[in-house]
């Protein structure tokens, strides 16, 4: 497959509509855009698999960590919604280890469609359900 040439693939930069003014969770989540463009950005250039299994499973350990704090915050907050946000956060853990495992065993899809799955995986999580959270955050006192 010729790789690293002239792709143009997702670059998530952050905006205003991923902010939910909560210092701790902002910072996590921009540390999810930052890991997604790398991974990106190795795809761009040609990174061996090996290195984009590694990448990837930095943004796995990123996402777990994240989860488990912001778990624990809507718990704080009393998110109406949380048990369905916990399910929605190990179904993405699981849709993103298959994309590891994808790197690893050499993908069949093309890497502008892994590309893709990766972004809109992670991105619109953030972008639709997170945000979904945003109004109880900003109205209660756990939020600081
Ligand atoms: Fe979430
Ligand atoms: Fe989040």
């Amino acid at each position: 497959m010729a790789r690293g040439r002239g792709r143009i693939l997702p670059s998530p930069v952050w905006t205003p509509d991923f902010a939910c003014g909560h210092p701790t969770i902002d910072d996590e989540h921009l540390g999810l855009l930052v890991a997604l463009r790398g991974i990106f950005s190795g795809m761009e250039s040609g990174q061996p698999f090996d290195t984009l299994v590694s990448a990837t499973d930095a943004l796995l350990a990123r996402c777990r960590a994240h989860f488990t704090n912001e778990e624990v915050l809507l718990r704080g907050i009393g998110y109406p919604k949380v048990i369905q946000h916990s399910q929605s956060h190990q179904s993405l853990l699981s849709k993103l280890s298959e994309i590891r495992n994808d790197f690893a065993r050499g993908p069949e899809e093309s890497l502008e469609q892994i590309a893709s799955r990766l972004h809109d995986l992670v991105v619109l999580h953030l972008l639709r359900e997170d945000r979904d959270y945003f109004p109880y955050l900003l109205t209660s006192k756990g939020g600081e």
